[in-house]
């Protein structure tokens, strides 16, 4: 079945054509992306477009001064847009507070005055571990005005994630609140950040904002209150939006790779600055008037990209929410779609699925009237979780924009405009500039309809950079298997249609996407034999009607460890404990023995297999 879109929403896309325009682009991108990055604001031209002399190092607006912020605020101030609403942010317990172009330029200049004063300079990487309220967006944009990078960690993380990410970034100042609203229950963000910093010896100082108003701790000397530090004169007044260059580091985002370590995804200010805010006012059609909501956590790269960033590069006003979408009862996100008038809602699968369990009475209590479009990111969506999006959210109007792309991709890469016929399931077609294509080990095409890897053939302005301290790194993971062909490898399995139309199948690496997060099978592993009964461990995905995958583990014992509900209970803690709740096995399955090739490799796909009664396929590896 193909869903086409209304004449409506055709005669007023911002984009009218597809085949012609993507041929062009992709024939001289160099051109195509020069002609849009006249729609930002540089302080200093570019002297050249891209620089890949030095593959995979790419350099995009060679010698180009920018700053992402100029763009997002300082411009808008000398418009109509000063008065704009840039975010309305509604609190769990349902709190609002309202932030103009001009008011969000007032928070984020206070902010970098006592970033400033704090002793951050150009270049230092700011720590934020903060709940989705709005001085976390105020303390990412103080961060890029005055020329220090974020890495933002997202308050689901452990204290052991949050330390692990402020050593390798060797960050001097965190960021963080007395807490955050989640289900009704305060989550002690503090807490864990005090036991964060007590093993991340570089931290000096803590600025902490205050949300909950429970007790906490703070360390004289170390801590300061945010509210304390705003009232001092050295908050006050203008705050210089440094001039940087196009190549300048803008974040550092951690996400979950095949082996070890989480790693450090480095964005700049040109390039991601042109790349977000192009795909965000394209795919989802921005207009001046819209009220945009896009359903996720700023700590992940869709929050940064499409919450923080490209939203103000386009003017638009924002929604941000605090707390879970079903609290307290399955309708509060189409309560708050009928409230502010939402136009455009981005999700993802996960949060669909969970949704939908409610049935459709919660959605149809609501006037849904002023959605336009919707989106959908994170896994691939199944056809009865897009048909319901569709049908009964959508009421057969919106359009879907099912976006795929990643925290290295900086934004949407394979997606639909609006004007794409759609087919439920599949991410649709490359966006103009990028050229996508599905291949088999040695880089040859495979045929229509059968499954080989995805990979991109040519650099976009939005890629990421390098892994942060670690060059080499990103070398291997994403560049080394098609080396030859200079081709980025994402590393999915898709198909292509004999349309010509994307569909994304799985990861083919060790890493799992639970509820659309994305974590490494190694990290887990590491954190199930860092429990001291756990000799060994194996974790596998496997479906689950919400969550797309759920993790199970299978574990080796200690001598001396016995199996037991109550030591699989004090296992799972442990994770959680380590990693965080999103990284908590469904299933802990205590054996003796894991399938292993002769060089000691775990066989993932034997366990997973196994799991599901299938054929375990060619065994000829396997140690016996
Ligand atoms: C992986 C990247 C939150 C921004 C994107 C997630 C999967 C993402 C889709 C989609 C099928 C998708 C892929 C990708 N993925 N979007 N529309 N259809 N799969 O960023 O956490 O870096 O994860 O998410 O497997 O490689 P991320």
């Amino acid at each position: 079945m193909i869903y086409y879109p209304s004449d409506d929403i055709i005669a007023n896309a911002n984009v009218k054509e597809y085949e012609n325009t993507y041929q062009e682009s992709i024939a001289d991108i160099q051109k195509f992306w020069a002609k849009q990055a006249e729609s930002l604001e540089w302080f200093k031209k570019w002297d050249k477009v891209l620089d890949d002399s030095n593959h995979p190092y790419y350099k995009w607006f060679i010698n180009g001064k920018i700053n992402i912020i100029h763009n997002a605020i300082d411009r808008h101030l000398t418009t109509e847009k000063r008065n704009k609403l840039a975010y309305i942010w509604e609190g769990e317990p349902g709190d609002i507070r309202y932030f103009s172009y001009y008011e969000l330029n007032k928070e984020v200049s206070s902010f970098g005055n006592i970033l400033k004063a704090m002793g951050v300079r150009k270049g230092d990487i700011v720590t934020i571990y903060m709940p989705q309220i709005p001085e976390l967006i105020f303390a990412m944009l103080a961060c890029a005005k005055i020329g220090a990078a974020h890495s933002v960690v997202y308050a689901g993380f452990s204290s052991t994630a949050l330390a692990d990410r402020i050593a390798d970034a060797e960050s001097k100042l965190l960021i963080t609140a007395d807490g955050g609203y989640r289900r009704g229950k305060v989550v002690d963000l503090k807490g864990i950040a005090d036991e964060a910093m007590q093993k991340s010896p570089t931290i000096e100082r803590c600025i902490v904002v205050q949300r909950t108003g429970h007790d906490i701790n703070m360390e004289a000397e170390r801590d300061f209150w945010y509210h304390d530090l705003k009232a001092l004169p050295i908050a006050d007044g203008p705050c210089k939006t440094e001039v940087m260059d196009s190549e300048d580091m803008l974040f550092i985002l951690y996400t979950s790779g095949t082996t070890g370590r989480p790693k450090g995804v480095k964005h700049t200010h040109g390039g991601y600055a042109l790349y977000t805010s192009f795909v965000h006012k394209t795919v989802f059609d921005i207009k001046d008037t819209d009220r945009w909501w896009c359903l996720a956590d700023p700590g992940w790269i869709t929050g940064h990209s499409f919450i923080v960033y490209a939203p103000l590069i386009n003017g638009t006003t924002t929604i941000l929410y605090e707390g879970a979408p079903n609290y307290p009862y399955p309708n509060r996100v189409w309560k708050m779609v009928e409230k502010y008038g939402v136009n455009i809602l981005y999700t993802s699968p996960t949060a669909i699925r969970g949704l939908m369990r409610f049935g459709d009475s919660w959605v149809n209590r609501h006037d849904l009237s002023t959605l336009r479009l919707l989106g959908t990111v994170g896994e691939p969506i199944n056809p009865a979780a897009w048909e319901w999006y569709y049908r009964c959210v959508g009421k057969e109007r919106c359009p879907i924009m099912d976006t795929w792309w990643q925290t290295e991709t900086g934004g949407f890469m394979i997606s639909p405009y609006p004007i794409t016929p759609l087919k439920p399931g599949s991410a649709t077609k490359p966006l103009f500039g990028i050229e996508a294509d599905v291949v088999d080990e040695k880089g040859n095409p495979v045929p229509p309809g059968e499954e080989g890897i995805l990979v991109i053939k040519k650099p976009w302005p939005g890629m990421a950079r390098t892994i942060y301290k670690d060059d080499e790194r990103y070398k291997r993971e994403y560049w080394s298997a098609y080396e030859k062909q200079k081709w980025y490898r994402a590393g999915d399995s898709a198909r292509k249609d004999e349309d010509g139309y994307f569909w994304i199948i799985a990861r083919i690496d060790d890493v799992i996407k639970v509820s659309g997060y994305r974590l490494g099978t190694a990290e887990v592993e590491s954190a199930l034999v860092s429990h001291p009964a756990v000799a060994e461990a194996a974790v596998i995905a496997l479906p689950h009607d919400v969550k797309g995958n759920a993790i199970h583990a299978y574990c080796i014992l200690t001598e001396g460890a016995n199996p037991s509900p109550a030591l699989e209970k004090e296992i799972k803690e442990h994770v959680r404990h380590e990693m965080g709740p999103i990284a908590v096995p469904e299933q802990i399955e205590f054996v003796t023995t894991l399938p292993k090739t002769r060089s000691g490799k775990i066989m993932r796909r034997v366990l997973k297999a196994k799991a599901l009664g299938q054929d375990p396929g060619d065994l000829s590896t396997i140690e016996t």
